[in-house]
């Protein structure tokens, strides 16, 4: 495997590019292709079979890619099948729940953490039990806030907009109750709604990014294997999806950060 191998980041759709404005800033050097699952989006009110089924396809695609590693972008991949491409991919793998409830562990004050996902991640408790090995004595209050994917994905996320308030607080309100002092955002969707959630929890409550933790996390790993690529000129990422990419650019610029002014290509994702 060389170093000049892209990293293969996916998701379940296009939220998965809130990770990937975090890579292109924390690992410029290195290729990206990123594959959105956006024909068969949303997981987070799917099946563990299902999701487990997808995430496999999802990861096939990419090693026809020969990528040097995989990332697991979605919040519902990495707490639902997880395991499963850790134990089976031939190239090292990373979902977004073991970076973040490491730093959440690190930073927490109180011990109190909020946990904050689809109703999929919220289901698995996978943040809950892998930050509890990681600190027995942390206390952790889940919620699942399936209406801010719908919000986000139709730019429902100004921080004074009163529908995007009212949603924020009615799902956010029990975790305040409980004097949470660090909240893990556990969906790719979520750091749009950085703002809003910032407002409503207060200026002592630590937002934790899973896309962010993900790329340092990756970076390291990418280190400790002798895989961190050391070209000079930025390479420009490659974008596949299994819907068709039109209308596509102004989601994914949400997301991206930036306007997406990189080629698109429609796959068929059962063939894999
Ligand atoms: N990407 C998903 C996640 O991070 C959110 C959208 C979906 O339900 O597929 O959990």
């Amino acid at each position: 495997m060389s170093s000049e191998n892209a990293i293969g980041v996916f998701d379940s759709g296009l939220g998965g590019l809130s990770a990937v404005k975090e890579f292109l800033r924390v690992l410029p050097q290195e290729k990206i292709i990123y594959f959105g699952d956006t024909g068969r989006v949303p997981y987070g009110t799917r099946s563990r079979d299902t999701i487990r089924k997808y995430a496999v396809q999802d990861t096939n695609f990419l090693l026809k890619h020969n990528v040097k590693m995989i990332v697991a972008a979605c919040g519902t991949v990495s707490s639902v099948a997880g395991d499963l491409l850790r134990e089976t991919l031939p190239v090292p793998y990373t979902g977004v729940v073991n970076p973040t409830a490491y730093t959440a562990v690190r930073v927490t004050r109180n011990g109190k953490i909020g946990v904050i996902g689809t109703a999929a991640t919220v289901n698995s408790h996978s943040y809950k039990l892998r930050l509890q090995k990681l600190e027995p004595r942390v206390k952790v209050y889940e919620q699942a806030c399936p209406l801010f994917v719908p919000l986000v994905e139709n730019g429902v996320i100004d921080r004074c907009d009163i529908i995007t308030m009212s949603v924020v607080a009615r799902y956010l309100s029990p975790l305040k109750e409980q004097g949470v002092d660090t909240l893990i955002l556990g969906c790719t969707h979520f750091p749009l709604l950085r703002e809003a959630i910032h407002d409503f929890m207060g200026p002592n409550v630590r937002l934790i990014d899973s896309g962010l933790e993900t790329a340092v996390y990756a970076a390291k790993v990418l280190g400790k294997e002798k895989l961190l690529c050391t070209r000079f000129e930025q390479p420009q990422p490659e974008f596949y999806v299994s819907d068709t990419p039109d209308g596509f650019t102004s989601v994914a610029g949400l997301f991206l950060g930036r306007n997406m002014e990189h080629a698109v290509t429609q796959i068929d994702i059962e063939a894999y």
